[in-house]
């Protein structure tokens, strides 16, 4: 890996983002952090980084960034990250996911960018009911929500400048993931949610019968992906989840192992346009990126309550 790489990381601020950075400064290289704080923290940003604060929809100001440091490669995080809100707001949604990554595409080819890396969503790109679990990257996408349709047409506009443009990526499907930094005070990161509440002994809502599946994996190992995928992967769409599915109702009962609390869940209705299930057949990011998961669930969920015990999500 060349060692003395500038990175861009848009949403670098953010939860996994800021997890990456870390990653990079451990490997020598400077990430160059590109954020406007809408969901991030300056907090998270490791001093070391460089930080701009900047929207991506704002192309001159990204620009500026792009003048200045020349960057080797760029990991694209910055979106509009909540299904509800893609819904709600499909304008904005686009704006951001849409837009945005236009305007990273266009600067990375502008600027010779060796290579880039975006991250995609598994758990939305198969639709309602794939058929197949573990669900391969093979399968045909099909989102249902604007933020699904943003993340499919942002893999279609790699395509694109690669083709047209020669600019050279890899797309990361990521299942559900989860780990230190997630924001507990959202509507989607179920397990910070929950830690968070539990932690503090007030009661958790189930949303239905807790029976909805997904696959979580721990932000270490999605840190790992994005670092080989610097690397390797040239062109290749990789899921990147553990291969397993857990409940909501496993989630509450792991958690329980590591936290001091006794009430039951309390089970409201389901929340509409939730899919049923999702698990990702990993097997592609395992022979061509040389990825595996090394965190299990267990051990992700230990470390996951450690750091928000140890972080200040108790009152
Ligand atoms: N967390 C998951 O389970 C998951 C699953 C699949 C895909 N992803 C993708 O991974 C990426 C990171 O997600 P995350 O969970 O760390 O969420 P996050 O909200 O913590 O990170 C997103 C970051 O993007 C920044 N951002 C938002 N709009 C921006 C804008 N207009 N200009 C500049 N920065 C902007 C936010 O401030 C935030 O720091 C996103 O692209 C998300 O869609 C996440």
């Amino acid at each position: 890996m060349d060692q003395k790489a500038k990175v861009v990381v848009t949403g670098g601020a953010g939860f996994i983002g800021s997890n990456i950075v870390d990653a990079l400064l451990e490997e020598g290289m400077l990430p160059i952090v590109i954020d406007d704080l809408s969901t991030g923290e300056q907090k998270n940003v490791n001093e070391k980084a460089l930080m701009y604060q900047q929207d991506i929809r704002d192309i001159k100001g990204l620009e500026e960034i792009f003048e200045k440091h020349h960057p080797t490669y760029v990991l694209h995080l910055a979106a509009q990250i909540s299904v509800s809100r893609s819904v709600r707001e499909p304008v904005y949604d686009e704006e951001v996911n849409i837009k945005g990554i236009l305007n990273v595409l266009e600067l990375s080819v502008k600027y010779g960018v060796k290579k880039f890396v975006f991250s995609s969503s598994g758990g939305v790109m198969y639709g309602e009911n794939p058929e197949i679990f573990p669900t391969p990257e093979t399968i045909c996408p099909d989102p249902v929500s604007p933020y699904g349709i943003a993340k499919l047409s942002g893999e279609k506009y790699l395509k694109f400048y690669n083709r047209e443009k020669g600019l050279r990526y890899t797309i990361l499907r990521y299942g559900n993931v989860y780990g230190p930094r997630q924001s507990p005070d959202g509507e989607a990161g179920v397990i910070a949610i929950f830690a968070k509440k539990m932690l503090n002994g007030v009661p958790v809502t189930i949303n239905g019968d807790g029976e909805y599946i997904r696959d979580y994996v721990y932000v270490k190992d999605v840190v790992k992906a994005n670092l080989l995928a610097l690397e390797k992967g040239d062109g290749e769409i990789f899921n990147i989840g553990t291969g397993t599915g857990k409940s909501v109702n496993d989630v509450f009962n792991a958690l329980k192992e590591h936290i001091d609390y006794d009430p039951d869940p309390i089970y409201g209705p389901p929340r509409p346009g939730d899919l049923r299930k999702s698990i990702l057949d990993i097997s592609r990011a395992q022979n061509i990126l040389g990825w595996s998961p090394n965190y299990s669930f267990e051990k992700g969920i230990g470390e996951t309550v450690k750091y928000f015990k140890e972080n200040g999500q108790t009152i």
